[in-house]
């Protein structure tokens, strides 16, 4: 049998997207997996550890003829062959123990993300970003701060996480399909973040009309502490399912331009009475990134909440400042 015919290189009509993860632990490859049984591209695994992001991404390969899906999965150290890469997924940094707050990750994470993004930038100029790295709104922040890209294409992953988290926890409260539900988690992703169940629906019916206020206080109080729940069974480490699952549904709504509604950590100038500073609204997830932020009325109590909030994520920025990675 023979081939003929040429294909004129360098120049096709149509490409693959290409997406980079960049730590190749749990989260990372919890989400090259899914990812890559979602086809969105190409996909190149990146960490400091020798043959991880290698051995994982072959044995992720080597699942595509079962699974059917059709990409190719490589692992790496080298960050040329993650260049020209569509979207950047960055979970590179340490992870929380037992006793320990994400904030405690802080020193560690920026420098390692300070490092990331700049690999990154060299090769991908044209990337957008999305962080998950802890703790998160500082993390993306640092990367915004030294990519230098507009704000629409630095995203960070969180609200997508716990909202999820607490549809989980609606769902199981009422015995209804967590199809039926749709929540809102507004806020830093931390202790303080702000579950509102005003804006919380099942078949479109606020929760706060179908339980009573001490079971609607729990459900947002286990969403604020879901991933310290997770991290008090695990002991060695944090959640990686649903942080995977969440930063591929935001990976998608990039890549397919589909305009989605979801919760991001996203740079605001103005909105929300925020200036300069990363924070979990809900926006609109495109081809562009973040392509507009939704600006929700809130309640007196829900505005300080939100406030109180931001609070927290400005002392984490103020100590990033004063690292002077940038
Ligand atoms: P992990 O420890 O399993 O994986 C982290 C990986 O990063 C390791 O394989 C490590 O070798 C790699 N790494 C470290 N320095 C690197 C560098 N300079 N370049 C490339 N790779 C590097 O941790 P896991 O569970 O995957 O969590 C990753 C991060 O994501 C943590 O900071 C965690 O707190 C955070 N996280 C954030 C969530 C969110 O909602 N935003 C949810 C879950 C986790
Ligand atoms: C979580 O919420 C650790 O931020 C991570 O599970």
């Amino acid at each position: 049998m023979k081939w003929s015919g040429t294909v004129s290189k360098g120049s096709p009509v149509f490409h693959r997207k290409k997406l980079t993860v960049v730590g190749a632990g749990h989260v990372g490859a919890t989400a090259a997996l899914l990812a890559a049984q979602k086809e969105l591209g190409d996909i190149v695994l990146v960490d400091v550890m020798e043959g991880i992001p290698q051995g994982k991404a072959l044995d992720m390969y080597e699942a595509s003829p079962i699974q059917g899906f059709d990409v190719h999965v490589t692992g790496t150290q080298d960050y040329a062959d993650t260049a020209n890469s569509d979207l950047v997924i960055i979970t590179a940094g340490i992870a929380r123990k037992p006793g320990m707050s994400r904030d405690d990750l802080l020193s560690t994470n920026v420098k390692i993300i300070s490092a990331v993004t700049k690999q990154i930038v060299k090769y991908s100029p044209d990337c957008i970003l999305l962080v998950v790295t802890n703790p998160l709104d500082a993390m993306v922040y640092t990367a915004k701060r030294v990519s230098g890209f507009p704000k629409q294409r630095v995203i960070g992953m969180a609200g997508v996480l716990d909202s999820s988290r607490m549809r989980a926890f609606i769902a199981e409260e009422m015995d209804v399909s967590i199809e039926d539900i749709s929540t809102c988690v507004l806020g830093g992703h931390g202790d303080t973040m702000v579950p509102l169940p005003r804006y919380s629906t099942v078949a479109g019916i606020p929760m706060t009309e179908l339980m009573s206020k001490k079971k609607v206080d729990q459900i947002c109080e286990r969403t604020a502490n879901g991933g310290a729940e997770i991290v008090a069974y695990l002991k060695t480490g944090s959640a990686y399912y649903a942080p995977g699952a969440a930063v591929v549904q935001m990976a998608e709504a990039i890549l397919k331009d589909k305009k989605r509604i979801l919760p991001c950590a996203a740079y605001l100038e103005g909105e929300y009475g925020v200036d300069g500073y990363y924070l979990g609204v809900p926006c609109k997830l495109g081809g562009g990134g973040v392509e507009s932020v939704m600006e929700l009325d809130l309640t007196a109590d829900e505005a300080d909440a939100l406030h109180h909030s931001m609070d927290a994520v400005k002392s984490l920025v103020k100590q990033v400042d004063s690292f002077g990675h940038f």
